[in-house]
């Protein structure tokens, strides 16, 4: 009777064990969807981004905020990102100093885009890198009068297709525009509109000396640094203990193998296997 029971004993441990190793190793093979999803990068061509980035295969949570989404044109193999309503393609993504090249789209197809408008980084994740420099552009200027000399490093383009007395002009620095005579700063404040758009300083270099539509053109299409902020160092932290990064509700979130932390994974299947 005793040994009976024991066996029914031993074989009911037995068989809880067995449940409880299926169940662990259902976890291991089965790690939480949403790590899987954040494990992934968008991967769009030349272009591979990660946190704080969502899009293509990675879900919204996988990003820091909403609008850091990138969207990718299967076609062309070209990745974009919408901020404040104009649309950039990504050129590069420098993960390590957290910087995107991009250029602005309505600019690579010239310097007369149908609606001129500032690029504008304030309340956006974004800041300018420091190797931009600003350019503006101002649209509809009256023609210089005669006798009237533009300085050098006053730029002229033309988006009016010859319609008489006015033209367009750009400065390559904004303290340009204040070192001039009184007669050009007079001009370039009765221009129609006035806008402002980043480059790349090196790739505006030559333009001061040789101010030509042509080269702010090219100038502009090699795109700007623009460097992004995120919960860095809450990601690191995440990271560093086999998480991954994402968002859930507007906080940050660490994706693990078992389930979402607030911060970093911790326990689960790791202390299983050690337990082991
Ligand atoms: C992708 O790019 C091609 C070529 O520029 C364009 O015709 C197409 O509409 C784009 N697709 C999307 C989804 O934007
Ligand atoms: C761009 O910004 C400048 C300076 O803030 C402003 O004077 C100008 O009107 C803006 N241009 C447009 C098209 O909104
Ligand atoms: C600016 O241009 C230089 C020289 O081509 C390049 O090394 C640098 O990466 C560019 N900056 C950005 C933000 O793309
Ligand atoms: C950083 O995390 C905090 C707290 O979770 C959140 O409120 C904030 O929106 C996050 N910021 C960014 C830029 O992701």
């Amino acid at each position: 009777m005793v040994s009976r029971y024991r066996s029914f004993f031993s074989s009911s441990l037995l068989l809880l064990l067995f449940v409880i190793i299926s169940v662990s190793a259902q976890d291991d093979n089965d790690p939480d969807q949403r790590y899987q999803d954040c494990a992934r990068q968008f991967d769009c061509g030349d272009i591979q981004a990660a946190y704080p980035f969502w899009g293509g295969d990675r879900p919204i949570h996988c990003g820091g905020l909403p609008e850091l989404s990138l969207t990718c044109n299967s076609t062309t193999q070209t990745t974009f990102i919408t901020v404040l309503d104009l649309t950039y393609q990504v050129l590069r993504v420098d993960t390590a100093n957290r910087i995107l090249t991009v250029v602005r789209t309505d600019y690579q197809r010239g310097l007369c885009p149908a609606d001129p408008s500032n690029t504008t980084v304030e309340s956006t994740p974004f800041s300018l890198a420091p190797d931009t420099q600003l350019v503006t552009l101002y649209y509809g200027c009256s023609l210089l009068g005669n006798g009237i000399q533009a300085p050098a490093s006053l730029g002229r383009f033309d988006c009016s297709s010859g319609s008489g007395n006015s033209g367009d002009y750009f400065v390559t620095s904004e303290d340009v525009a204040g070192s001039y005579e009184a007669a050009i700063r007079t001009l370039l404040g009765r221009c129609g509109m006035r806008v402002t758009v980043p480059a790349n300083r090196t790739a505006m270099a030559g333009l001061e000396a040789s101010p030509t539509a042509e080269r702010l053109e090219a100038a502009i299409g090699e795109g700007f640094g623009a460097r992004w902020t995120a919960n860095d160092s809450l990601c690191a932290t995440c990271q560093a203990s086999g998480g991954q990064c994402g968002s859930n509700e507007g906080s940050f979130t660490c994706f693990c193998m078992d389930r979402p932390y607030d911060l970093e994974c911790r326990g689960g299947t790791h202390s299983f296997f050690l337990s082991f």
